[in-house]
């Protein structure tokens, strides 16, 4: 599905922020990412979705590449991501911030289908779709970002910490919508702060400090790791 292949990116202001990085999705596998703050999680997710072009390395997508390729052609190959902080539209409806999520769909009928299936996946949002997205809680806030980008059919969701400013009740269910999902088939990057849920959920994970991934296994062996359980789960 997803390869990423030993990419470096940064900023005009920082150049090395991810070096040399390497990480992969496959068909429907769930992957976490792993790291301190400031570790390069979200600049990653950002040279997949084609928003901050790699000095080096390659994306590639199905096996195709996607580098040079506009955000708006990335997301129109099948990946959408979910950004840490929510980029909603406030003062539209939860209905109307739906739909924009399938702008990139002509046919009509699949996008009000999808729209039901969702608000059946989260009721609230159903319950609350003529309310400005504005006023909904955090947590509220989160699924319709979620929502949101599902509405435009990815085969591959990249979940920028999801869990960022939810009640741990609400973590669950998050992290319980993100696995039904893929249990539909999508694939999932997720980077996590909540490395609990995140090995919880997760199939492989990696480990990404300093902009260079340390260390990558398979969530059970990442669970058992001695660092990760002391720097991660806190654990002893
Ligand atoms: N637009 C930018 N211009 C310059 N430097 C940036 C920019 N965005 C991020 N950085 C720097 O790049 C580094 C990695 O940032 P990034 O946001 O990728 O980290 P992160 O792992 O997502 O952290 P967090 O867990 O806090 O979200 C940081 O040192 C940050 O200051
Ligand atoms: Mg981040």
């Amino acid at each position: 599905m997803l390869d990423v292949v030993a990419v470096s990116a940064g900023y005009e202001a920082k150049t090395n922020v991810i070096s040399d990085v390497s990480v992969r999705v496959g068909d429907g596998e769930i992957v976490t990412v792993l790291g301190p703050n400031g570790a390069g999680k979200s600049t990653l997710m950002r040279v997949i979705m084609g928003m901050l072009s790699p000095g080096s390395g390659e994306v590639r997508l199905g096996g195709k590449p996607l580098t040079g390729l506009s955000t708006r052609q990335i997301v129109r190959r099948g990946i959408a991501l979910c950004p840490e902080r929510r980029h909603l539209f406030p003062a539209m409806t939860v209905q109307d911030n739906l739909r924009l999520g399938a702008y990139s769909r002509p046919e009509r009928t699949g996008v009000r289908q999808d729209m039901d299936r969702l608000t059946e996946m989260f009721p609230v949002l159903g319950k609350k779709r003529r309310l400005a997205a504005g006023v909904l809680s955090g947590g509220e806030q989160q699924m319709l970002t979620i929502a949101r980008a599902l509405m435009g059919r990815p085969k591959l969701l990249l979940l920028d910490e999801p869990s960022l400013g939810l009640a741990p009740i609400l973590v669950e269910t998050v992290a319980r919508e993100i696995k039904s999902i893929n249990a539909d088939g999508l694939s999932v990057l997720l980077v996590e702060q909540n490395a609990h849920i995140a090995l919880d959920i997760a199939a492989r994970a990696y480990v990404l400090e300093g902009g260079r991934v340390v260390l990558e296994g398979s969530a059970a062996e990442l669970t058992g790791d001695d660092k990760v359980r002391a720097a991660y789960l806190g654990l002893a």
